[in-house]
């Protein structure tokens, strides 16, 4: 494990936030429940019965986490009409909200909403729009942000380049066509990831493209140039650049020819990506060819934190994932 994933776990143990995980039922997540209530990294509340939980890992002590059988738990009708609250104007029945909270993804969410838990982790069994469409109905945004994304932290094998080798990707995983405003948003709320989670104290954010400084011309490059702009508009004294390509962006040499007299380009540690597409197959290409240390997605942008699991996780990923959200709320 990398030494900034080390000190983002002893930071959260300080914390005693109390984060749900929505999948109390299942090995993966009882291991990780298990690891982090040793290393006090946070307070779990396990959503699921615990007899069931017993039985799918015979061998772990569980004795001591907290369970709460959501099925069956006194609190639904009180969570049910705060989500009927929220979505009655959308067309949604007492009824259909009853029935949504028998999904713990939306129990959680609910949970976190009415201040009984400070942060939510799941989707190690669902796909990340599950995940997402509770939360975003439920949580919804902070103030100021109109775009939940999301942003992975990168760790590289070696120092070259970003902060000592750490950069900060965003959009990776939620927002599949983000107009300039959405992509403004997504570099504020990397920027914002960056400082509280990888201790980037000084982000400087690379809003990224196949041209450089109008090298080409193209829709799509247009969008990142306005994106840009208004990000500049909105806070002039944010270290950000565009449009810029890749090398431009990380590489002092091709930064200082390609975009000369730019304060961020040769020395971006946050990369926005003009699209999903972009961003997904460029933290993989990081993670696969680069062999770096990928830790995400981690979303940004919501009113209270909320992070997906890939379905493809490790216990040790939930443990981070649970840190990271501890950080976030946190900081919020
Ligand atoms: N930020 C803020 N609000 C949003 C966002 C957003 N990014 N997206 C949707 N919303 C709002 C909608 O406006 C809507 O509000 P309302 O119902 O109150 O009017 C509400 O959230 C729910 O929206 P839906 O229409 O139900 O959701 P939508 O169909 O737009 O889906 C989602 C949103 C789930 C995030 C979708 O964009 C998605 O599936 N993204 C891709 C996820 C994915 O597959 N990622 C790749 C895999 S992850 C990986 O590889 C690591």
């Amino acid at each position: 494990m990398s030494e900034l994933m080390n000190s983002v776990r002893a930071k959260a143990a300080l914390l005693g936030k109390r984060i749900v995980l929505a999948e109390g039922e299942e090995t993966r997540i009882l291991h990780a429940a298990v690891k982090i209530a040793e290393k006090k990294i946070a307070n779990i509340v396990l959503l699921g019965d615990p007899e069931k939980a017993q039985a799918a890992c015979p061998d772990l002590d569980l004795s001591g986490l907290e369970f709460v059988n959501f099925k069956v738990s006194p609190k639904r009708e009180e969570y049910a009409a705060v989500l009927y609250e929220l979505r009655k104007a959308k067309g949604m029945t007492m009824e259909d909200a009853m029935k949504l909270t028998l999904n713990p993804l939306y129990f959680g969410s609910l949970m976190v909403k009415c201040g009984d838990a400070d942060g939510l982790v799941g989707g190690s069994i669902t796909a990340t729009s599950e995940v997402l469409r509770p939360a975003l109905q439920i949580i919804k945004t902070a103030p100021g942000v109109k775009t939940v994304s999301s942003c992975f932290i990168i760790v590289m094998p070696d120092e070259q380049y970003g902060d000592k080798g750490v950069f900060v990707f965003g959009d990776c995983a939620v927002n599949p066509m983000p107009d300039a405003n959405q992509l403004r948003d997504i570099a504020f709320s990397t920027a914002n990831s960056a400082k509280v989670l990888a201790d980037i104290k000084q982000p400087k954010v690379a809003m990224l493209s196949f041209s450089t400084k109008g090298s080409a011309k193209h829709d799509v490059v247009t969008k990142v140039q306005e994106a840009t702009a208004l990000v500049k508009e909105s806070n002039p004294d944010f270290d950000v650049d565009g449009e810029l390509q890749l090398d431009a962006a990380i590489v002092p040499s091709v930064g200082e020819l390609k975009a000369k007299g730019s304060t961020v380009a040769g020395h971006a540690n946050v990369l926005i990506f003009p699209d999903l597409q972009a961003g997904n197959i460029g933290y993989k290409l990081a993670q696969r060819f680069g062999h770096a240390e990928a830790v995400g997605p981690i979303c940004q942008g919501f009113a209270k934190p909320v992070n997906d699991l890939s379905r493809g996780c490790s216990d040790e990923d939930v443990v981070d994932v649970v840190a990271i959200t501890a950080l976030q709320a946190a900081a919020m």
